[in-house]
């Protein structure tokens, strides 16, 4: 079955009859969505993951990443003007960092769900993610792994994203406490334009004291920034974007 939907895919790219992965609604097509949400807009800055697991949606978004950068190089060679002069002074001629942060050892301890997301569920294996995703690395992007708690790691974080601007912040760890951690180590380089990934934003019945949704609503209150819902994917994911400063 895979294989045939390969094929018919292949087949529909070929015709042109779709562009990338833009009508699909599950993980990869969010990311796919970031990405050229970010290439419209010609905005530079790093890609942060909080909760990779087995790699699956950091994968995704190596290869939307190279889609789009690839599409941008061609357009040098194209016969109109404007879009060669843009795709020459585009600051996305430079690559982004990868930052990818993970316990690499399933969930830590917490007290949010007693089934789905408790305590090493989620176990994956370092080594073999960082080999998977370093396999799909064609652009040789530079890609740097914390292994350890957000807490652990966020000052490994933020000495290396220093003063950079994050362009997709995806944060997809399910639970209140992860997404709150996340959000403080990032806060200051966030910008208007960054778009934000929640993986499981309407995940505990979409109550609006639990998970993502609690963290990220207390976040909005203290920040600085404006945000905006933009689309929804997969069965519990929704994006924002930075539009404005209050
Ligand atoms: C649903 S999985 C991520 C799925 C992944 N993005 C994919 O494409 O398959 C959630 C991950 O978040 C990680 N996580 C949750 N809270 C964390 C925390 N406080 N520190 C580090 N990792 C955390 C878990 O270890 C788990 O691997």
């Amino acid at each position: 079955m895979a294989f045939f939907r390969k094929i018919a895919y292949f087949i529909i790219k070929k015709l042109n009859l779709i562009r990338g992965k833009i009508h699909l609604n599950d993980r990869s097509g969010g990311l796919y969505r970031a990405w050229g949400y970010i290439f419209s807009n010609h905005i530079e800055g790093d890609y942060v993951e909080f909760g990779v697991y087995k790699g699956e949606s950091a994968v995704s978004s190596l290869e939307s990443y190279s889609e789009f950068y690839n599409w941008l190089q061609s357009q040098k060679f194209d016969n109109e003007n404007w879009r060669r002069e843009l795709s020459e002074s585009s600051p996305l001629n430079q690559k982004p960092f990868f930052h990818l942060l993970d316990t690499f050892q399933g969930m830590p301890q917490n007290n949010e769900h007693p089934l789905i997301f408790k305590k090493d569920s989620f176990l994956s294996d370092f080594e073999k993610v960082k080999k998977k995703i370093s396999l799909k690395n064609n652009l040789n992007i530079i890609i740097n792994f914390y292994k350890g708690t957000f807490k652990e790691k966020t000052l490994e974080l933020q000495q290396s994203l220093k003063n950079k601007k994050i362009a997709i912040l995806n944060i997809d760890c399910d639970l209140m406490e992860s997404t709150i951690d996340a959000l403080n180590a990032v806060q200051s380089n966030i910008d208007i334009g960054t778009i934000i990934l929640f993986d499981d934003y309407n995940q505990f019945k979409a109550h609006n004291e639990e998970g993502q949704r609690k963290a990220f609503r207390v976040f909005q209150n203290n920040s600085k920034f404006i945000f905006e819902k933009f689309y929804s994917y997969g069965f519990v994911g929704q994006s924002f974007l930075v539009v404005g400063q209050k």
